[in-house]
């Protein structure tokens, strides 16, 4: 895996956008995305270019079971927020969160996938390790599927939310089998509560235990780390 050590996450969203550029002027027309704070720095500076998106498709991560994307918590209102509603793409994918029959849209999610291979992915980590929400545990050689949430990523992600309790227990996440198909991934980290996910996710084994270890397995990762994140390296 290559690094690029930044000063923060603003230098950090800046690195990520060339590297995407880079995708875009070859060509590249699938983008899988990621929400969280991590990603908002790369979002402003694809906002702020002139790079235009219209003829490109995004495939999102992961999205909250039981929110609409209306919900202002939901990934789908994230990702309208932050970037779609600035800067259109032809097709934007997002898991429904509200879909009566999860294991059909899992189903269908996978189908998108395929018909859709992956170019270039972002993702974030979780204090965990987790990528997307695919948990400590997760198989390798899973596809989207129905996720429980672990007390820490809810414990994490209560942040914005009002309380605990309006966190979601569950969540459908893109598999790992999937993300490891992208042609190309660029994961980016800021800030000393990542640290130990990256020095476990370069140094440490492969171990579904900690799921982003995978990315040692893949030939074109590229981690965007401030000091921070990488001061345990
Ligand atoms: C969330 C998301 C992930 C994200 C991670 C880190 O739970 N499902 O896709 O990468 O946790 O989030 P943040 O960037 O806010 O730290």
């Amino acid at each position: 895996m290559k690094i690029i050590q930044v000063q923060n996450a603003v230098e950090g969203g800046q690195q990520a956008f060339e590297l995407l550029k880079q995708a875009f002027l070859a060509g590249k027309k699938t983008y899988g995305l990621a929400t969280g704070g991590t990603p908002e720095t790369l979002y402003q500076v694809m906002i702020q270019s002139d790079l235009d998106f219209s003829d490109c498709i995004s495939i999102n991560l992961d999205e909250y079971v039981g929110l609409s994307g209306e919900n202002e918590q939901s990934y789908r209102y994230y990702m309208n927020q932050h970037l779609f509603d600035h800067k259109p793409f032809k097709e934007t994918y997002v898991p429904n969160g509200l879909a009566s029959d999860l294991t059909a849209e899992c189903a269908r999610y996978d189908a998108i996938i395929q018909a859709n291979p992956i170019d270039f992915q972002i993702l974030g980590i979780g204090e965990n390790g987790h990528i997307g929400f695919n948990e400590p545990g997760t198989p390798f050689d899973q596809t989207t599927h129905v996720v429980a949430l672990t007390p820490s990523t809810i414990a994490a992600n209560q942040r914005y939310f009002t309380s605990k309790e309006e966190v979601p227990t569950h969540a459908l996440s893109m598999g790992i089998a999937s993300i490891m198909q992208s042609k190309e991934i660029v994961l980016l980290a800021f800030g000393e509560k990542k640290a130990q996910a990256i020095q476990a996710m370069l140094e440490g084994e492969v171990t579904e235990s900690l799921p982003a270890s995978i990315l040692q397995k893949h030939p074109n990762v590229t981690v965007i780390v401030d000091q921070k994140a990488a001061s345990l390296l």
